[in-house]
């Protein structure tokens, strides 16, 4: 069995990395969410052919593209997808971008679950759409769905689609079969459509198990568009590739169109051969780091717990994004602000998401080698520190 040493130092600045090389020298980033990891050895081997070959020219999609994604869909989360419900694009925001132009109509509103991922209030309002929120219910140091409201929300005449985040950014989760179908099976009820944001999807700890939306039920699967990519768990963000499935082919339809009515249908040579490598061959990488990162987390578990027992960390079932309560500190903003100004730690806001600024939220990037994550806790502890 390979072993892969995610211990080695990497270093970023001086690389034109959106994380690295915005903050100030000296500032160390936990906010953008990419990671300091080289990704898998098999993607870099592809890409390092491709450059050789040394002509970039306009790419053609090959037949491989679609098989990686069928059959690593198939193996890794139990979902059968066919050929013909894929669509690409070059990235999962442009993906829910086309979505909702192709699927609404402007003065709809869509339903989202707040705090979440920040670009999905952009693309909602980019689409002459308006914004529906179900907030999250935080208890215990973990979110739960208010159904009751999610309900109520979905009842609304003016409710046409819920774009779901799955799993949850910042909020951890990974949603549970139960609360998937419960979901599902509101929106049928009430003609909502479905577009389930998974790019989370690979990141899933040691102990929780990721479930597709679309394969709860056919009837879900009916109602559902699912964006997914190798992105995020194979770090190649900056590659920009992704996936739609959409089983519903009048809805597919509608969503090429938006396609091309934005011109986000080209990917490039990179994205393509970097999806095919890592869905290919990827695997065992993967495993691999999951677990590291879930070991950073339980080491920062336990240096909160130690050194800043005050601030109540949220369990994580999936992604590398940590959602911590500052709130017996202050609010959200001055937080993340005092953090870069004396910590030099730069995290983000959970302004930026929709959370309350007097609920005081910061989210942090564990996606690091454990060594240069706790540099960054042993910076906020200056900060934070009670004698
Ligand atoms: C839920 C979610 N969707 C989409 C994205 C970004 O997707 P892309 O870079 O492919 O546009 C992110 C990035 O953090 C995210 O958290």
């Amino acid at each position: 069995m390979t072993t892969y040493n995610f211990d080695q130092p990497t270093e970023r600045r001086h690389t034109n990395s959106y994380k690295w090389d915005s903050p100030q020298d000296g500032v160390l980033p936990m906010w953008v969410a990419d990671m300091d990891f080289k990704t898998a050895p098999a993607v870099i081997e592809a890409l390092r052919k491709r450059v050789e070959h040394g002509i970039f020219g306009y790419t053609k999609v090959p037949d491989e593209f679609y098989q990686a994604i069928i059959s690593w869909f198939s193996r890794r989360h139990e979902w059968t997808i066919e050929k013909d419900w894929i669509l690409y694009t070059s990235g999962v925001v442009p993906a829910v971008s086309a979505i909702i132009k192709g699927l609404t109509q402007p003065g709809d509103a869509v339903l989202i679950q707040t705090p979440v991922y920040n670009c999905f209030f952009s693309s909602i309002r980019n689409n002459g759409c308006t914004v529906a929120e179900n907030k999250l219910i935080y208890q215990d140091n973990t979110y739960t769905i208010d159904f009751e409201d999610f309900e109520r929300q979905c009842a609304r005449e003016d409710v046409k689609l819920f774009l779901l985040c799955s799993p949850h950014n910042p909020a951890g989760r990974i949603w549970s079969q139960a609360e998937l179908q419960k979901m599902g099976n509101i929106c049928i009820r009430h003609n909502v459509m479905i577009l389930s944001d998974e790019i989370h999807c690979e990141l899933a700890m040691p102990g929780s198990h990721f479930i597709p939306m679309a394969s709860v039920s056919e009837e879900i699967q009916h109602n559902c568009v699912t964006c997914v990519s190798p992105s995020k768990a194979f770090n190649i963000a900056g590659l920009q590739i992704s996936v739609i499935v959409a089983e519903n082919a009048e809805w597919k339809a509608k969503i090429d169109k938006a396609l091309n009515i934005n011109e986000v249908c080209d990917v490039n040579p990179f994205g393509v051969l970097a999806l095919i490598a890592a869905y290919n061959e990827g695997e065992q990488w993967l495993d691999a780091l999951c677990s590291y990162i879930y070991d950073n987390y339980k080491a920062l578990c336990a240096f909160f717990h130690e050194h800043m027992p005050y601030i109540p960390i949220t369990k994580l079932e999936g992604t590398y994004l940590v959602w911590a309560d500052c709130s017996s500190l202050g609010t959200s903003d001055a937080i993340t602000e005092l953090l870069e100004r004396e910590g030099k730690v730069l995290v983000n806001s959970g302004t930026m998401y929709g959370a309350d600024d007097k609920d005081g939220f910061i989210r942090i990037n564990i996606a690091c080698q454990r060594e240069r994550m706790m540099e960054g806790l042993r910076r906020i502890h200056t900060v934070f520190k009670r004698e």
